[in-house]
């Protein structure tokens, strides 16, 4: 069968790669794709964009695709599930209402609330002078949030007082993000240590995928601004067995209930962005309504199970009891960037020794790239690569990888040096 990517990413690389590789898939097409995906065995761009629903379902109609799955957020923020459902198409991904866990954080927050679901404490403004009341009364530091989707932009941990001033003049007087912060989540800062855990949800029940850690900032030992990641590994150690039952119980298995009993059944991967407390208490930071990029990376090189069948168990609602199948080597992942990231990013460098950097073990993903008119491999984003590898310990796939990264040039290029720094010492 043909199946559909939506997407552009390093995800949507990974996705299309792993999917490809059940016997029962004969193409896969990803809408629009990069220049990773464009040249993936079995795997073909088609030049839709992610958020053309109506382009999306032609192309699915004329190309005879089986089953569709959706990457970013943005696509099933305008309702891309359920207008293909609504045209007969199967395909994989939360609907509108249920994608707002990640799309509204305002919803997000209220459905926590809701149901007892442990999070930080938080209020929510529309106006600036209350706003500013209230962080005057808390203190710093304290967490602000663009109610919306900003690209992962939206949200600033202010460390003083001033700072939170600023960020709310920001949102609510100037619109920095427009309507996504004409409302603003304020919430208490949490401490600890921040992991990802991320299910396939048929609804009703869960299959969790192995756990992973990204890296949001930018420079190394975790400073600087936050970037939607710059590197990523699985498994996470900070997240025990006795933590992950915990998530499980006290806050994924809560969470599809409460979607379920609200009348919004969630089906479609879920992702939990958490912080796991000093004495191990899970607290949710947020949801998203899609795979984390790039924690689907090394995840999907550890994945042994067909994907195909597990997506197609969990859009039949036949989770109940089903496992994944690991590779129990870690895997990790180093994103090379282009300069500016994650501000405003120059494209059109010409990408050097991907074949070396694959001959040395690693897999490379594909996020911000293209091909040009001399039908080169050019950035066109500013995460451009997600250079991945296994190893028989975290220490050996972070070498592996590294390797690997060190035969990539473009102008321009940078990486952190220390992906996997907090989980070394405990692996
Ligand atoms: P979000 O987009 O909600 O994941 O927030 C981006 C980043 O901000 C998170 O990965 C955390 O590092 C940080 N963050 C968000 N909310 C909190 C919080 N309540 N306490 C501490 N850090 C937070
Ligand atoms: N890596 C975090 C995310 O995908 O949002």
């Amino acid at each position: 069968m043909k199946l559909l990517v939506i997407g552009s990413g390093g995800r949507e690389h990974a996705l299309a790669w792993k999917l490809k590789q059940s016997r029962r898939v004969s193409e896969v097409i990803v809408a629009p794709g990069n220049a990773g995906t464009a040249r993936e065995h079995g795997v073909r761009n088609a030049d839709v964009a992610a958020t053309d629903v109506d382009g999306l379902i032609r192309l699915a109609r004329d190309e005879g695709v089986a089953l569709a799955v959706v990457g970013p957020e943005a696509a099933l923020a305008v309702g891309v599930v359920d207008q293909f459902r609504a045209a007969g198409l199967r395909c994989f991904g939360p609907s509108r209402t249920a994608a707002q866990l990640e799309s509204s954080k305002a919803y997000a927050k209220a459905f926590l609330a809701r149901h007892n679901i442990p999070t930080a404490r938080h209020a929510v403004f529309e106006e600036l002078a209350p706003a500013l009341a209230h962080v005057r009364r808390h203190g710093a530091p304290i967490v602000i949030k663009a109610d919306g989707l900003a690209a992962g932009k939206g949200v600033v941990v202010a460390l003083t007082l001033a700072d939170a001033e600023q960020t709310l003049h920001d949102m609510l007087g100037a619109q920095s993000f427009g309507a996504a912060s004409a409302r603003v989540v304020i919430e208490e800062c949490l401490s600890g240590e921040e992991a990802s855990y991320i299910v396939m949800s048929d609804g009703r029940d869960v299959l969790p995928l192995a756990t992973s850690q990204d890296h949001k900032r930018r420079d190394e030992g975790d400073l600087g601004p936050n970037t939607g990641g710059m590197g990523a590994y699985s498994p996470a150690p900070v997240v025990t067995p006795a933590i992950e039952q915990r998530i499980l119980t006290e806050i994924v298995r809560p969470t599809i209930a409460g979607m379920a009993a609200e009348g919004a059944p969630y089906i479609g991967f879920l992702y939990v962005g958490l912080m796991i407390g000093a004495d191990g208490t899970p607290r949710v930071i947020e949801f998203n309504a899609r795979l984390g990029d790039p924690e689907t990376q090394p995840i999907l090189l550890r994945l042994e199970s067909d994907l195909v069948d597990l997506v197609e168990d969990a859009l039949d609602g036949r989770l109940a009891g089903r496992a994944a199948e690991w590779d129990p080597r870690p895997a990790l992942g180093v994103i090379v960037a282009a300069a500016g990231y994650p501000g405003k990013v120059r494209s059109g460098d010409v990408i050097s020794g991907l074949e070396r950097a694959e001959a040395q073990g690693a897999k490379v993903f594909h996020a911000g790239t293209g091909v040009d008119a001399e039908g080169r491999v050019v950035t066109t984003g500013g995460r451009v690569l997600a250079v991945c590898a296994l190893g028989e310990d975290l220490a050996a796939a972070r070498e592996q990888a590294y390797a690997a990264v060190r035969e990539i040039r473009f102008d321009g290029a940078f990486h952190r040096r220390d992906i996997g720094h907090r989980a070394l010492p405990r692996s």
